[in-house]
């Protein structure tokens, strides 16, 4: 037998997942591995950097946990959560309120509260702010029955999860829309915040020349009965960074001012969700 050359080589590996039954799983891996192989030709990786690699990504396993993702912060610093979110929703969204990253900070099941109840429950004390609007469908008609899931990091930029301070479920919960798809919840306004820069992403980040920071943003998940969920972000317009969001977040419409008043400040923000079918 004669040896394979280097395109002989990705071929064969290609031809060897031509029978995965799955046409979608045969489509992927071989994409991903015709560009994996590319990548690595077109920068003739070395053995060592190919160690390194290795190393990174063992690395970000274990400091992953059931409180810290650091998948997730790796593809979304790296921009591929949200052209994933780009490819799923598009990126006209002139009928629907725009979407964005989840982000590593989600916890399902968040304590449900009252309309109108403030998310803050201890930890550091903010500038309270009142957020307020409502939930419609595309065509203009309330959503009465839609659920927010609203969660954000504390003014001292750390989320519950990331901070011994808070207590669990501070500045988190879902709320009810009423009549007219109204809601309003109580917060605390969002401050710019790093992405956690501690571990092998944050290396990452620094190698590259980047910063880590995100542009304060209370975070939502929009939900109602025949509709697409929505997951997005308010974005403070006072922020330093909506144009180097470290994660590439920031959609032009998710951007509000938090305007001032004697009890804090208020923002309207309404949420149109896509209609998928019948209620
Ligand atoms: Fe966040």
């Amino acid at each position: 037998m004669e040896n394979a050359t280097e395109s002989e080589l990705t071929a064969e590996v290609l031809r060897r997942l031509a029978a995965t039954p799955d046409p979608r799983l045969r489509e992927v891996m071989q994409a991903l591995l015709r560009h994996l192989h590319g990548f690595a030709r077109e920068v003739r990786l070395t053995e060592d950097e190919w160690m390194a690699g290795i190393r990174f990504l063992t690395a970000i396993g274990h400091i992953t946990d059931e409180r810290r993702q650091e998948f997730i912060l790796l593809s979304d610093t790296l921009g591929l959560s949200s052209l994933v979110d780009m490819i799923t929703h598009g990126t006209d969204q002139s009928e629907v309120t725009e979407s964005t990253v989840l982000g590593p900070f989600y916890v399902p099941d968040a304590p449900w509260r009252e309309p109108g109840e403030s998310t803050a429950i201890g930890g550091p004390p903010g500038e309270p702010v009142l957020v307020r609007g409502q939930v419609r469908s595309a065509a203009g008609d309330p959503l009465p029955d839609a659920v927010l899931d609203v969660w954000q990091a504390a003014p001292n930029g750390r989320y519950d999860v990331q901070d011994p301070e808070q207590p669990a479920g501070n500045l988190r919960g879902r709320f009810r829309a009423g009549d007219g798809g109204r809601y309003e919840f109580r917060a605390l306004r969002p401050a710019d915040y790093p992405v956690p820069d501690d571990g092998p992403v944050g290396r990452l980040l620094a190698a590259t020349g980047r910063h880590p920071w995100r542009a304060a943003h209370i975070h939502v998940i929009v939900t109602a009965p025949g509709h697409a969920g929505l997951t997005t972000h308010v974005f403070d317009s006072a922020s330093r960074y909506l144009e180097s969001d470290t994660v590439f977040g920031v959609r032009a419409g998710l951007i509000r001012d938090f305007a001032p008043g004697p009890d804090g400040c208020t923002v309207d923000q309404d949420f149109v969700l896509r209609p998928t079918g019948p209620a």
